[in-house]
């Protein structure tokens, strides 16, 4: 049996694309929707969720403005998974995008104490599927689980003024990617225990657990699964895909 069948369960992936894209600079559209050699990024990310058979459904949330769209590209590009893939409105911030997420499948009724919920950025085309399986299963396990590359440079911390405050031992310093992995009802819950404030220090997901004293286990990424947050990674993602990095796809 394959590994991701011996999973049973009620597992959904969150693909969070409900941002706008403001450092990619000038462009037309967000830019999960900026095609990348030949399709847009939000379809490449989208297909690599599909070919893990394991997820009841696959949510992809979304502005309102772009609902219509998203539906139409899904229609266009990946046709055969439509009983799969639902889309959804976004919220004002990441986090609210994923609780977006959480109440549409409770609005479904499929939200119990066992539901996991792999969520991850659309903006990450390059995600595999054994961070996938690792995802569903360490999420399965421990409740809770990031994605992670041990950081390569020296990671120095700052006071706000330009000076340096510390530098920790860059053997327990990791980067943060996606997917973030989470029981979805555990997660609900930690997160509407927070107040404003502490909402308002939130980066990512992962955080409303360790705030919260919640274990998170560290599940081991790829310098690969890299985000496209500026237009230089654009160029790395095509010359990625064997394109050239021209931008000429
Ligand atoms: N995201 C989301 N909902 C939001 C904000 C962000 O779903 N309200 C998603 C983005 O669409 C993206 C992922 O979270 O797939 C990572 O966020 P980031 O790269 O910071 O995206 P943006 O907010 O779109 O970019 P920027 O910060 O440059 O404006």
């Amino acid at each position: 049996m394959k590994k991701q069948e011996a999973i049973m369960g009620n597992v959904y992936a969150l693909v969070l694309a409900g941002g706008s894209g403001q450092r990619m600079g000038n462009i037309e559209k967000p830019k999960q929707f900026i095609s990348l050699c030949g399709k847009p990024v939000i379809i490449h990310t989208v297909e690599k969720f599909c070919m893990y058979t394991g997820f009841e459904k696959i949510i992809v949330l979304v502005p309102g403005q772009w609902l219509q769209h998203t539906c139409s590209l899904l229609k266009k590009y990946i046709p055969w998974h439509e009983n799969r893939v639902e889309v959804a409105e976004g919220g004002d911030t990441r986090n609210e995008t994923l609780m977006n997420g959480i109440r549409y499948i409770k609005e479904a009724d499929r939200l119990d104490s066992s539901t996991v919920i792999v969520t991850h950025d659309a903006v990450r085309p390059f995600v595999t599927m054994r961070i996938i399986e690792d995802n569903v299963a360490a999420a399965r396990e421990y409740g809770a689980c990031d994605t992670v590359i041990p950081a390569t440079d020296t990671i120095v911390t700052g006071d706000g003024n330009n000076n340096a405050r510390d530098i920790p031992d860059r053997r327990y310093m990791y980067q943060g990617q996606t997917p973030q992995s989470f029981n979805a009802l555990m997660l609900w819950e930690l997160y509407h225990s927070l107040n404003a404030d502490e909402k308002q220090v939130l980066t990512d997901a992962a955080k409303i657990c360790t705030m919260k004293g919640q274990a998170v286990r560290l599940v081991q990424g790829e310098v690969s699964n890299m985000k496209l947050t500026y237009p230089y990674d654009l160029e790395v993602a095509k010359a990625m895909l064997g394109m050239g990095g021209n931008g000429s796809a």
